[in-house]
């Protein structure tokens, strides 16, 4: 399926790259069946004021937007770009590139940009206004257009979850590529035991531990939704910057990955850390880092490593088969490791058993196998996953899909991937379970206490899955868009922070609790009764701590308020999904 839509793309690019008689000032960064992301390359001969640019296609498009600029929809095939304010003025001998643009075609072809004009004129090699051009017109795909705008703006909600993973990023920040004005370089002496170099990845929650297995589950989640379901990203303009996302965290995994067999799970000591609450870029304590190795296994964090590279390589395949192949190359290692040293992680590391015990590998290894499967298509990884299958009774319904137990997402992909009842069954199983469980009086499918919201927004992106392979879509659909509509707004209130109505204020998260620099952050910040003076955009909160809806603002209130990058990862996942849903017309 992958390499089916990977195969579109690399035509497309070459068909839209080599002749198109615009190439010269568009480019299509990225494209797949029904979509395209392009950029704008323009030379600036004359100074100017303000500009507009004309876009033309060769078949409809009945949806476009753009980034630093507004776009307006003129006919079909034609789309005006207007500069905003902050990029109106410019001098001659300058480039525009900043701006680009997201579209989508209903058409079995892909549409041609034949003209484009910048304050009127041609920029394009071939002037198409003296070609004899006809435009093949489509009929517009109505239900698309019909289908926009969403009860919540998830454009708006990717943007800002993609910035909460900005402001939890450890290790030296690129200058050019850093939209927290409060959040810059930290943690740069974070080394393994023999002086390896674990700078880098993401701060686990709102303290400063690197904690790889649960990183490690977040970034496969949200690297499956890019896979499965890129339009829901690049429809909201952040395709490549929701890459960039799972790459910082795969960037990190990959050092990480010291030798063959050896693999830093953890770094910070967990009491240390816990007895500072101020900056990352301020701390002083000491980090020590924690590894697995064939004398001290983890199978279950080699695997979900593994399986978070494998799905990353596949993120990977169109846009940087380099690093692709490296990160196959890192997660077949490590699932080979996974497989042959049984254990479990969090008795090799004790430090980490009082914050993300793990409870079994046997669903990480059918993981692990499933996405090597997906990223390589070598019947060997099947197999495997179909033997650990069977061998840890990942039949039995799951409570729920976590960083901790993955057997719900297992029968999804292989239902997916092999379309056999076996596992189609299970995960209808699990499926109409949460559709029956009784809700909270407010709508939601309480499972956990730690991190509701969070928890319940997997359970949506699993489902969301099993509709994809039409078990039950309509019912499923509807209990993800009720469990993400929840979060969003429907209980009267938000829960992401810096997101819709009456969201949350203070969130459990040191460093956006902290004063602009240079004023002392200690205590008396996790303490103020006032709200973080940084606002967290994007992070879901953990939400409601019992069956009864209740919720609390409260920054002590590590149940309710806390944040976490594996909270926010089903989370994101899912309004991609619901966005790419809603884009293409078939449910909103
Ligand atoms: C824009 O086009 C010019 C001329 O073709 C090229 O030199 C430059 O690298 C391009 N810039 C970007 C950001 O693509
Ligand atoms: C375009 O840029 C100019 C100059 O900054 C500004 O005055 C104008 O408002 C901008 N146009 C739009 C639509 O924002
Ligand atoms: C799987 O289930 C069987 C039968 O209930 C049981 O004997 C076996 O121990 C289980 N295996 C695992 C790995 O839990």
């Amino acid at each position: 399926m992958l390499s089916l839509s990977g195969f579109f793309a690399i035509l497309l690019f070459m068909h839209l790259a080599s002749g198109g008689p615009c190439d010269n000032v568009v480019t299509i960064s990225s494209s797949w069946p029904g979509g395209l992301t392009a950029s704008l390359n323009i030379s600036i001969t004359t100074p100017i004021t303000s500009w507009e640019i004309d876009l033309k296609f060769s078949s409809a498009v009945p949806w476009l937007k753009a980034w630093d600029a507004t776009e307006s929809r003129i006919n079909e095939v034609e789309y005006q770009l207007r500069n905003v304010s902050s990029n109106g003025v410019q001098s001659a001998g300058t480039t525009l590139t900043s701006v680009g643009f997201n579209a989508v075609f209903s058409s079995s072809t892909t549409p041609i940009i034949t003209s484009v004009l910048f304050n009127g004129d041609n920029v394009c090699l071939i002037d198409t206004k003296t070609e004899d051009r006809q435009p093949i017109i489509e009929q517009e795909n109505n239900i698309l257009v019909d289908a926009w705008p969403t009860k919540y703006n998830y454009i708006e909600v990717i943007t800002k979850s993609l910035l909460f993973y900005y402001a939890q990023r450890s290790g030296r920040l690129p200058q050019n590529d850093n939209p927290i004005p409060y959040r810059s370089d930290s943690a740069l002496n974070d080394r393994g035991q023999d002086g390896e170099d674990l700078t880098g990845g993401y701060y686990d929650a709102g303290d400063h531990l690197k904690l790889g297995f649960p990183l490690a589950s977040s970034i496969t989640i949200v690297a499956w939704s890019i896979i499965d379901y890129p339009l829901g990203y690049s429809s909201a303009g952040k395709l490549t910057t929701a890459r960039n996302m799972v790459k910082w965290a795969t960037d990190y995994f990959i050092k990480a990955h010291v030798q063959t067999n050896k693999f830093y799970g953890q770094v910070g000591d967990g009491d240390l850390d816990h007895d500072y609450w101020g900056r990352p870029e301020e701390m002083t304590m000491s980090r020590p880092a924690f590894f697995i190795s064939t004398s001290k296994p983890g199978s279950d964090l080699a695997g979900e490593t593994a399986a978070a590279l494998a799905a990353t390589s596949i993120v990977f395949k169109t846009v940087d088969s380099t690093y692709s192949a490296l990160c196959l190359t890192h997660a077949k290692q490590l699932y080979a490791f996974a497989k042959r040293y049984r254990g479990i992680y969090s008795e090799s590391i004790p430090q980490v058993a009082d914050f993300y015990s793990s409870s079994g590998f046997g669903d990480e290894l059918a993981w692990s196998a499933s996405w090597l499967y997906r990223a390589t298509n070598d019947n060997a990884y099947l197999d495997d996953a179909k033997a650990f299958y069977t061998e840890f009774n990942l039949s039995d319904n799951p409570s729920e899909f976590s960083w901790d137990t993955k057997t719900a997402g297992v029968q999804v992909l292989l239902a997916k991937l092999t379309n056999e009842n076996l596992y189609r069954n299970a995960a209808q199983t699990f499926c109409d379970s949460k559709v029956n469980q009784p809700k909270t009086p407010k709508g939601l499918l309480f499972v956990t206490k730690w991190g509701s919201l969070g928890a319940a927004s997997n359970i949506a992106f699993i489902c969301l899955q099993a509709a994809d392979l039409n078990i039950n879509p309509l019912a499923y659909r509807q209990l993800a868009q009720q469990q993400i509509h929840y979060a969003l707004g429907d209980t009267g209130r938000s829960f992401v922070v810096g997101f819709g109505h009456n969201p949350p204020l203070k969130p459990h998260h040191a460093s956006s609790s902290c004063p602009n620099r240079p004023a002392v952050c200690d205590w008396d910040a996790f303490d103020s009764p006032n709200p973080n003076p940084q606002i967290l955009y994007g992070a879901l909160v953990g939400g409601p701590d019992n069956q009864n809806d209740h919720y609390v603002d409260d920054r002590h209130n590590f149940f309710t308020n806390e944040v976490a990058c594996d909270y926010n990862a089903g989370f994101q996942a899912s309004v991609a999904a619901l966005q790419s849903l809603a884009v293409n017309g078939i449910f909103n």
